[in-house]
């Protein structure tokens, strides 16, 4: 008897111990005499309960979790008999997290072998591409347009119109980029996908390629995620061995082919204009818009830059089609967002569910409250130029447009929580020095207005004449938000006001020269 046995390759998971836990496994099948098929996945997204391991049987794959490499014999033992052990976690697809979730994009994610083509192919992939080679440009972006698809990478710019415009440029040479940065703080899917389901990203790329005209594409990404360099990598080369990737795409009469850029390492170079610099090979510093990168991207050619998870969505919304994808959702937020729980929360990980949950039920319900125990005080949403809110705006339904009318923004889709402890004045200081640091100095209200902001917040912590530094704070807010290039300098500001006005009493002189 041969177990096939699934441990993930995800590097949360491997942080915790994954690796080990594969090589546990095998000596402890080796030890018995045992063959087994050791599958590494992605992650399911269920970071509390990795490394969790999962085995194939009749009825399903049956998970085990949190497991540590002395858990690998008696887990193997309960394996090949009924099953029992206290680390049983049930039929994986059963479990409540997961199985309240929508996973339209994540739907492979923590199931296939992130390396097999085959794999993808027996779960449904490539079946977006090749309806997309059947339907030609025109019908493709219709399908795309009627998805709703918004970008997943923090300014929600309707996907289709995006298409539209370098469909509709005439160039010699048009691009595909993929802005695979994700600097936001509390974020982690582009990574997952990368790593769990790489050829679901190339697939939305090709899609990309074959609507608009382009013959070559980039991933962007990061050099703190060499595991999802990696995953890309295998999963680029393995897609040019099956025909996917090439010369001749699926069959088609369409080139199309991709390389993954690293970066070195910049929250500026996230922003779409700065990253293309970086692609070019300069330092990443934001250009000014217009021209827009749909028209004068990467080289100077029309360019569709999306994020992972935009491209991602692509494959279903060609495959089932956009009504499919537009059913999920509310008002002008179709579909289904990937929300990332992060920081002190109790059950943190990839909650994939369609549009209209609010802020409340993901961070009490789904999220399980903090992780500390303490009372939830503030959540970030949106990275760190997202605002912060308090329990009070709780009832918030997660909708681009319902975010924005209370001075916020759903941005890569992360949440961030704090516990009663935070110290919002603090929070507020962080957020000018981080802009601080960042800013890629192209213009004055970030490169000097995040420097004077940290220091007013210093001069309120000090307790002095803290009226006249929070209307100082006030309006250089003002001043960032409507004279900033980007929106590095002028969503700062959120972050800020929204501490200043959920949380006035931090910014008591008092209270904060008790605690400093
Ligand atoms: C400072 C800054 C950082 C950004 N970081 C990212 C990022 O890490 N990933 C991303 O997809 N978009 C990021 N964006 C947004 C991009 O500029 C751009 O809107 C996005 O890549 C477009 O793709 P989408 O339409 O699919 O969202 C950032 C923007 C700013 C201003
Ligand atoms: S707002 Fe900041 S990061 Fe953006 S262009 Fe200006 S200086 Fe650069």
């Amino acid at each position: 008897m041969s177990l096939r046995i699934f441990v993930p390759r995800d590097a949360g998971a491997i942080a915790v111990g994954a690796d080990e836990i594969a090589h546990a496994l095998e000596q402890a099948a080796a030890g018995r005499g045992l063959g087994i098929d050791l599958v590494r996945t992605g992650s399911r997204g269920l970071y509390w309960l990795e490394p969790m391991v999962e085995v194939a049987t009749p009825a399903g794959r049956v998970a085990f979790g949190p497991m540590a490499p002395a858990d690998a014999a008696s887990v193997l033992e309960a394996m090949l008999a009924d099953g029992n052990h206290p680390l049983r976690l049930g039929l994986a697809d059963d479990i409540p997290w997961l199985k309240r979730q929508t996973r339209l994009t994540f739907a492979r994610c923590g199931v296939i072998d992130p390396r097999s083509l085959d794999d993808y192919r027996a779960h449904g992939g490539y079946q977006g591409l090749e309806r997309a080679l059947t339907l030609g440009r025109a019908a493709t972006l219709a399908e795309v347009t009627a998805s709703g698809l918004r970008g997943r990478g923090g300014a929600g710019f309707p996907t289709g119109i995006k298409w539209k415009t370098v469909a509709d440029t005439a160039a010699d040479r048009k691009y595909i980029v993929c802005n695979a940065d994700e600097g936001d703080s509390g974020t982690f899917a582009d990574r997952m996908i990368m790593e769990g389901d790489p050829f679901v990203l190339i697939e939305g790329m090709t899609i990309a390629a074959l609507t608009v005209g382009a013959s070559k594409g980039y991933i962007y990404t990061r050099s703190e995620y060499p595991h999802a360099v990696a995953a890309m990598n295998a999963a680029i080369a393995a897609a040019r061995r099956g025909g996917y990737l090439g010369t001749r795409i699926g069959g088609s009469s369409h080139a199309f082919d991709i390389e993954v850029r690293v970066g070195a390492g910049a929250y500026v170079c996230g922003e779409e204009t700065s990253l293309l610099e970086s692609l070019e090979g300069r330092r990443g510093i934001v250009r000014a818009k217009p021209p827009l990168p749909a028209h004068k991207g990467l080289f100077g050619k029309p360019t569709v830059i999306n994020n992972v998870l935009s491209f991602a969505a692509a494959p279903f919304i060609l495959a089932n089609g956009g009504k499919a994808y537009a059913d999920f959702g509310m008002g002008r937020s179709r579909g289904t967002m990937p929300i990332q729980l992060a920081g002190n929360i109790r059950y943190g990980g990839l909650f994939e569910t369609a549009f209209g949950i609010t802020l409340g039920e993901l961070v009490d319900d789904v999220g399980g409250g903090t992780f500390t125990g303490r009372p939830v005080r503030a959540v970030q949403v949106g990275g760190p130029l997202g605002a912060y809110f308090p329990r009070a705006l709780f009832d918030t339904p997660f909708d681009y447009e319902a975010f924005a009318a209370r001075d916020g923004l759903i941005g890569h889709g992360g949440i961030v929580v704090f516990d009663d402890s935070v110290d919002m004045a603090k929070q507020a200081r962080f957020a000018f020095a981080f802009c601080a640091i960042e800013s890629c100095g192209k213009c004055t209200p970030c490169r000097i207005g995040s420097t004077r902001g940290a220091e007013s917040i210093d001069k309120i912590l000090r307790g002095g004449r803290v009226p006249d530094q929070v209307a100082l704070v006030e309006d250089l807010c003002n001043t960032m938000k409507l004279g900033s290039l980007c929106a590095l300098g002028g969503f700062t500001p959120y972050p800020v006001m929204s501490a200043l006005k959920h949380f006035p009493e931090d910014f008591r002189p008092q209270q904060l020269q008790a605690a400093e």
